[in-house]
C-alpha cells in the first residue's frame, strides 16, 4: 500500500514495484507474527502523516476536550397543580448509586420548580416524606443542584408536546448538550463506574435496547458534542407525538451514522447488556423483579443487626457453581441497570409489589441482588430501615 504514496513515473518502476509487493506479500505469510506486525505498522505511519487533522484510533491519548465531564443529570418535571415531588425509595436508590459509584462533580436536577419555592422547602424540611427529604438533603454527602428550566410546550415543528415524558425528553437532551455529562432516567441503577467510558475519547456513548434501537434513557456526551447537537436539532423536526419518534429513533439514526468515521470518535454504541439488559416485556420484568423461592437474607433479622456482604470473587461462578442458582444473573458486564418498571404496562410480577428496602435487602430477585450492595451501604448509614415504605 505504501508504494502508492511514492511518485512512480516509468514502466520499469511499476514493474519493480509489482515485484516488490509480491516479495512483501510472501514475507508477510512466512515471517513469524511479531515480524509481520512490525512490517504492517510501517505504511500505517506513512499514511497518517499526510492527514494530521484526523488521528487514527490508535493515536495519541484523548485530550480533555474529548473527556465527558463527571456530571450527572436527572430531570423531574412537576405536573401542573402538583404541590410536592413524588420521589420514592427507588429514586433515592438510583441517585445514591450514581453518587456512590461515580463521585460526580455535580448532580443536577433539572426541573420546572423554583429553587426557593415551597415544593423544595417542604421536601428539604422533611414535611414531604422521607425519600423527598433524602434526595434534597444537604447532609448526605451529595449536593443536588436544582436547575430551574423552562419546560417546552411545543416542538420546533409547531407540534404540541402532549405529555410530561416528552417534555422531559427535550429538557434532558438540551441539558446534556449545554453542560455535558451523564443522563440517566430515575429507574436506572448504576452498578459500576463509568469513568473508562467517559474517558474513552468518544464524545458520546449510549447503548442498545431490546429490538436494537439505542435507548434514550441513558446517555453520555461531551458538551455540544456532534451527536447530542444533531439529536437536539433533529428531535424538534422529528416530533410526531409518537412515543419514541423524537427520542430513541433520532439518537439511533444520528448515533449509528456517526460511527462510520471512527477517527472522529463522535459515538460509541454499547451492547444491550451494558445499559439496558432487561426490557418492558412481561418475560423480562419477571426475570428481573420476580421473587424466587430462596431463603431471605433477612430470615434471621433482628432490629439493627449487621447485614452480610456478598463479595463475588472472579472465579467463584466456575469454582462453586452450586452456590449460584440457575436464575441468578451475572451482572459483571452491566454498567447501568435500566430497570423498566412493570407498573407502567400493568403486568403483575409474581411476588413483587414495589421496590421497598425490605424487597431489596431480602435478595430474592435479580434486581434485589444487583442493587443490594448500595442498599446495604444505606442501611449501614441509617438512611433506610427494613420496614420503610416505598413512598412517603
Ligand atoms: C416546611 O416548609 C414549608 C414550606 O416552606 C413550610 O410551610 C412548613 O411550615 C415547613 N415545616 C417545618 C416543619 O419546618
Ligand atoms: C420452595 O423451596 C422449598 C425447599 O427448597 C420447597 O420445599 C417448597 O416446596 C418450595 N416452594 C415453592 C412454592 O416452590
Ligand atoms: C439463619 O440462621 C441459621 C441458624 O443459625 C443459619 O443456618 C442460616 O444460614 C441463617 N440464614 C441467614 C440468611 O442468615
Amino acid at each position: 500500500m505504501f508504494l502508492q504514496t511514492k511518485p512512480l513515473t516509468t514502466q520499469l518502476a511499476l514493474k519493480l514495484a509489482a515485484a516488490a509487493s509480491v516479495f512483501l506479500a510472501l514475507l508477510f505469510f512466512f515471517l513469524p507474527h511479531d515480524a509481520t506486525s512490525r512490517i504492517i505498522s510501517t505504511p500505517r505511519v506513512d499514511l497518517t502523516a499526510d492527514r494530521p487533522s484526523s488521528p487514527a484510533p490508535s493515536g495519541p491519548p484523548p485530550t480533555p476536550r474529548d473527556v465527558i465531564p463527571n456530571t450527572v443529570h436527572f430531570v423531574y418535571i412537576l405536573p401542573d397543580g402538583a404541590d410536592n415531588f413524588n420521589f420514592q425509595f427507588s429514586h433515592f436508590l438510583s441517585l445514591y448509586a450514581a453518587w456512590h459509584h461515580w463521585r460526580p462533580d455535580t448532580i443536577y436536577l433539572h426541573t420546572n420548580v423554583d429553587t426557593t419555592g415551597p415544593e423544595i422547602a417542604r421536601a428539604r424540611n422533611g414535611t414531604a416524606g422521607k425519600w423527598n427529604g433524602h434526595i434534597f438533603s444537604r447532609d448526605l454527602g451529595f449536593d443536588l443542584r436544582v436547575n430551574t428550566v423552562p419546560v417546552p410546550t411545543h416542538a420546533g415543528n409547531g407540534m404540541e408536546l402532549q405529555n410530561m415524558e416528552h417534555r422531559s425528553d427535550f429538557v434532558r437532551v438540551k441539558a446534556v448538550h449545554d453542560l455535558g455529562g451523564v443522563y440517566i432516567d430515575w429507574d436506572v441503577h448504576a452498578l459500576r463506574d463509568l469513568r473508562p467510558l467517559r474517558e474513552s475519547g468518544f464524545r458520546a456513548v449510549a447503548g442498545r435496547q431490546l429490538g436494537g434501537q439505542i435507548n434514550s434513557g441513558t446517555f453520555l456526551s461531551t458538551r455540544a458534542g456532534r451527536m447530542i447537537a444533531l439529536w437536539m436539532d433533529g428531535m424538534h423536526k422529528a416530533y410526531t407525538g409518537g412515543w419514541t419518534t423524537h427520542s430513541n429513533e433520532v439518537i439511533t439514526r444520528v448515533g449509528q451514522r456517526l460511527v462510520r468515521d471512527p477517527a472522529e470518535r463522535e459515538m460509541l454504541i454499547m451492547e444491550r447488556e451494558a445499559f439496558a439488559p432487561g426490557s418492558w416485556t412481561a418475560e423480562d420484568t419477571d426475570e428481573l423483579f420476580g421473587v424466587r423461592n430462596v431463603t431471605s437474607n433477612l430470615a434471621n433479622y433482628t432490629a439493627g443487626m449487621a447485614l452480610p456482604e456478598y463479595e463475588e470473587e472472579f472465579e467463584a461462578r466456575w469454582d462453586r457453581p452450586e452456590d449460584f442458582p440457575d436464575w441468578e444473573r451475572d451482572w459483571s458486564y452491566t454498567y447501568l441497570l435500566h430497570a423498566f418498571t412493570p407498573d407502567r404496562w400493568s403486568h403483575k410480577v409474581e411476588g413483587f409489589e414495589h421496590i421497598t428496602p425490605r424487597y431489596v435487602l431480602e435478595r430474592q430477585s435479580n434486581f434485589a441482588r444487583a442493587v443490594y450492595p448500595i442498599a446495604k451501604i444505606m442501611y449501614d448509614k441509617g438512611l433506610i430501615g427494613v420496614d420503610d415504605s416505598h413512598e412517603g
